[in-house]
């Protein structure tokens, strides 16, 4: 289309569209020129214990360190203080040199989870021993001692659960324990679950002999009401000892009715996802602290209480009660193949970097083979006759092997090579998936591997990054290799997540659709987040004790999921907005890392001051951002004291084309001072006076730096005269009277589209999105295929681009669903601001 045609086409929408300040513009589809092929593996899931994702999330097991086992230091570890220190060996990047890192240890007592209450006048005390292992997996058990119990006395041992132990009315929970006792001990045992005020919501009493031998007992619980804080009460009925191990409880209904199976409600929301492949299990998970904390799926099979747990490097054990086998048949149950990562010899590299040498290799690489075989083999194999024998003879889908999570560099590119000769050797078919870095893919490694089926690339990033990078999967060269984003998410100055974080992932899916020639899988991270415990800032799916809710990128997700083609075809994209956002609202001081002091400040628009600052009793109405800032009036100033990032805001929404004046002065830290002067595109624009380490003045749009920079600094102690005009998008810099500078914000795309075929439902999908504040009048032209008049439009937005769900408000951002009717080769509709639409549009 001519821009003529364009302008007039656009003229006649904004004519008829019922939005005043619409932008206008065309998504022309072309059908008739069908290109890649859409892995049918696109969008999967990944699954790694970081924020109790598994145990105290997805795991159904409800009592917190069941085996006593969660005060033992990481393998290889020594404590000092509150620190454990890795063994002082090499690191793998830097070798020979020996990395320095510790860890803090913040086990909170001997026993997590567990307390001892006693009442009416009884004495006991409790203690861990090693003495009469139950298990070598569980060397320790929890000695009770009784030493006084009147006739109204209790001692009752505790356990918390995860944050709380979500009971429900109605429903039954499987009690399992192990005890044995010594002489005096005459029983009973009660076991209740209660509420927090003490209210007894089930229990059992056990008999237990006097001088047993470790015995296990149990027992259904039938809860006789609802509580999302629960705990279980162990109580003791008689004086003497008794040691206890392995406390166990479960809900009767697990998801697929699974012994030692996931809970119902979080795993239902993965399983809704419709993931295509689960990778597991990490992550930094599969590189440990140390390499002698890395997972060994060979100790995570059979009995419970043999399992020998795996510390996360995100600070806690792993039962391990979610092993090899259950991953195999997660997968299996949520329709997904399994991908499982294996440790290439290397901890990981932000942690200890300590690394098995190079001849010791060999049994890591078998331990993969038997790994596969455990998986695939047939059920008279060595390895697949332990899965016939935990009661899947079949084989699982097993169909990718990973070697090392984000390891870098020739050497680890050496490593994967002999991994995947290895499996290559035995299991041709196994697609084996060679690690890379974080934004970007590592040459060296690739390099030095030779072969590999798919490369594993990491892409966290920050807000509008895959908006102005939509072309980013286009630079890539195409050479022969397919190409897995194994961890992606927009999460960097989008709080905790919002809905502008789930179009920025929106964007990432349609640049990988788009690219399906060299894309063909990919998986959001994290997946889970136990809300008492977050270890990462954004997750997809929050969950607490008895309550689950997705994220607005969880339902971004799922929708890529369910609306995946099967063919591209080709877009083309033409917007013109109404008008671009100009910078406009509040005002603010800020810092980043420094102590700074502002005085006489003024905002003038249209001509007339609008606010004038008297800083001589109070801050009289300037509002502090939660941060780490301390902020103060003090001798007609406004003061951040801290070196510190820190802001303060002041004015009205309503604010554009300001001239602000103030002075300022930087007291003390590594940088200048900062003057913020509105949002644009939701971007705060601020002028950064001495940033970066007090080595430039730069406007910025959201830590971005837009236009030329100016190299200067500030001096300490030396009041500046700062001025700034804002003019629409403009921003004009002075600094004691004068100009520095002169920054237009760039146009932002704010309408982005891609479309493919799915040849099964006989319909074009085309995904559209618009990540401005302003409506899109778009008129969609359909070449090379007759579109029925009805279709169907998936939606996904919100009034707020910072709205986000929450327990309160589980289903604030969720897809609707709507009729589209009169469709023809070319017909118009409006994307709403801050949206995601999804045309499904049937043809002839
Ligand atoms: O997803 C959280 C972490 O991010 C993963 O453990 C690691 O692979 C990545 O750096």
């Amino acid at each position: 289309m001519t821009r003529r045609r364009l302008v007039r086409l656009c003229a006649a929408l904004a004519a008829v569209s019922r939005i005043a300040f619409a932008g206008t513009g065309v998504i022309k589809v072309d059908a008739g020129k069908p290109g890649a092929t859409i892995s049918p593996d696109l969008y999967g899931i990944f699954f790694e214990e970081i924020s109790h994702a598994g145990d105290g999330g997805l795991y159904a097991e409800l009592i917190r360190n069941r085996g006593f086992e969660d005060a033992n230091l990481p393998p290889a570890c020594a404590r000092q203080g509150n620190r454990i220190v890795p063994p002082r060996t090499p690191h793998f990047w830097t070798q020979p040199k020996v990395s320095d890192w510790t860890m803090e240890w913040n086990v909170e007592s001997k026993w997590p989870g567990w307390s001892l209450q006693t009442a009416g006048g009884a004495t006991a005390s409790i203690g861990l021993t090693d003495i009469k292992p139950l298990s070598a997996a569980s060397p320790h058990s929890l000695q009770v001692d009784i030493a006084h119990l009147p006739a109204h006395g209790r001692v009752t041992l505790v356990n918390e659960g995860y944050w709380g132990i979500g009971v429900r009315q109605g429903e039954e929970y499987r009690l399992s324990f192990y005890a044995r006792s010594d002489a005096e001990f005459g029983g009973p045992l009660t076991a209740a679950l209660k509420t927090s005020d003490g209210r007894i919501l089930a229990s059992h009493e056990f008999a237990v002999k006097p001088g047993d031998s470790w015995r296990k007992y149990a027992a259904t619980l039938s809860a006789a009401g609802s509580e999302a804080h629960a705990h279980l009460a162990l109580s003791f009925g008689s004086r003497g000892r008794l040691w206890v191990d392995f406390v166990s409880l479960f809900p009767a209904k697990t998801f697929h009715d699974r012994p030692n199976g996931m809970r119902s409600d979080i795993a239902q929301m993965i399983a809704e996802m419709k993931p295509a492949f689960l990778r597991f299990p990490g992550g930094c998970y599969v590189e440990g602290i140390t390499v002698e904390s890395r997972p060994q799926w060979k100790t995570t099979l059979g009995r419970l209480e043999d399992r020998v747990p795996t510390y996360s490097p995100w600070g806690y054990w792993s039962t391990n009660g979610i092993g090899y086998h259950e991953f195999l048949q997660f997968a299996e149950d949520i329709g997904a193949s399994a991908l499982y990562v294996v440790n290439a010899g290397i901890s990981c590299a932000f942690r200890s970097g300590t690394f098995i040498p190079d001849e010791g290799l060999e049994p890591l690489i078998q331990d993969t083979l038997d790994a596969i075989e455990y998986a695939i083999g047939p059920p008279d194999s060595k390895w697949g006759s332990l899965r016939a024998k935990a009661g899947h003879p079949a084989p699982f889908e097993l169909r990718y092997i990973e070697v090392g999570n984000e390891d870098q560099g020739p050497r680890y590119g050496e490593r994967f090579a002999r991994f995947y000769k290895a499996i290559k050797a035995r299991y041709p078919r196994m697609n084996v998936v060679l690690g890379s870095w974080i934004s970007g893919i590592d040459r060296g490694a690739m390099r030095a591997a030779g072969k590999f089926d798919i490369l594993d690339e990491h892409a966290y990033r920050g807000l509008y990054w895959s908006f102005d990078n939509f072309d980013s999967f286009e630079k890539y060269k195409r050479e022969g290799w397919d190409l897995y984003i194994g961890e992606f998410a927009t999460n960097a100055g989008v709080g905790r997540g919002n809905l502008l974080a789930a179009l920025g992932d929106a964007a990432y899916m349609m640049s990988m659709e788009n690219n399906a020639d060299l894309v063909k899988m990919g998986s959001y991270a994290p997946l889970l987040e136990n809300v008492n415990k977050p270890d990462w800032e954004v997750n997809l799916i929050h969950f607490d004790s008895s309550r689950v809710f997705g994220r607005a990128a969880y339902y971004m997700c799922k929708l890529f999921a369910e609306n995946r083609p099967d063919t591209v075809l080709p877009v083309q994209v033409t917007y013109l907005p109404a008008a671009e956002s100009p910078i406009s609202g509040r005002i603010g001081l800020g810092t980043y890392g420094t102590a700074a002091d502002f005085r006489d400040l003024r905002v003038e628009s249209g001509g007339r001051v609008v606010y004038q600052s008297d800083f001589s009793k109070d801050a009289g109405g300037w509002q502090t951002e939660a941060g780490d800032g301390d902020w103060a009036v003090e001798d007609g100033m406004y003061r951040q004291k801290k070196e510190a990032v820190a802001w303060s805001y002041f004015g009205d929404r309503g604010w554009k084309d300001v001239t602000v004046s103030v002075k300022a002065r930087k007291a003390h830290g590594h940088e200048g001072f900062v003057v913020v002067l509105g949002k644009a595109d939701n971007r705060r624009i601020e002028w950064n006076v001495g940033g970066f380490g007090n080595h430039l003045h730069a406007v910025e749009a959201d830590d971005e730096v837009i236009g030329t920079p100016v190299h200067a600094g500030v001096e300490t102690g030396k009041w500046y005269d700062v001025k700034l005009e804002v003019r629409g998008r403009t921003v004009r810099c002075y600094l004691d009277g004068k100009a520095i500078g002169e920054v237009t914000l760039p146009r932002v795309e704010t309408v982005l589209a891609v479309a493919g075929r799915d040849a099964k439902a006989g319909e074009i999908v085309i995904k559209a999105l618009n990540t401005g504040h302003e409506p899109a009048a778009v008129s969609f032209e359909i070449d090379g295929a007759e579109v029925a008049a009805e279709g169907k439009l998936i939606r996904l937005t919100s009034r707020n681009p910072e709205d986000e769900n929450s327990f309160e408000d589980l289903r604030r951002i969720v897809p609707t669903t709507r009729t589209l009717r009169g469709l023809a080769p070319h017909f118009a509709a409006e994307l709403p601001p801050w949206s995601l639409s999804i045309l499904r549009l049937p043809v002839r």
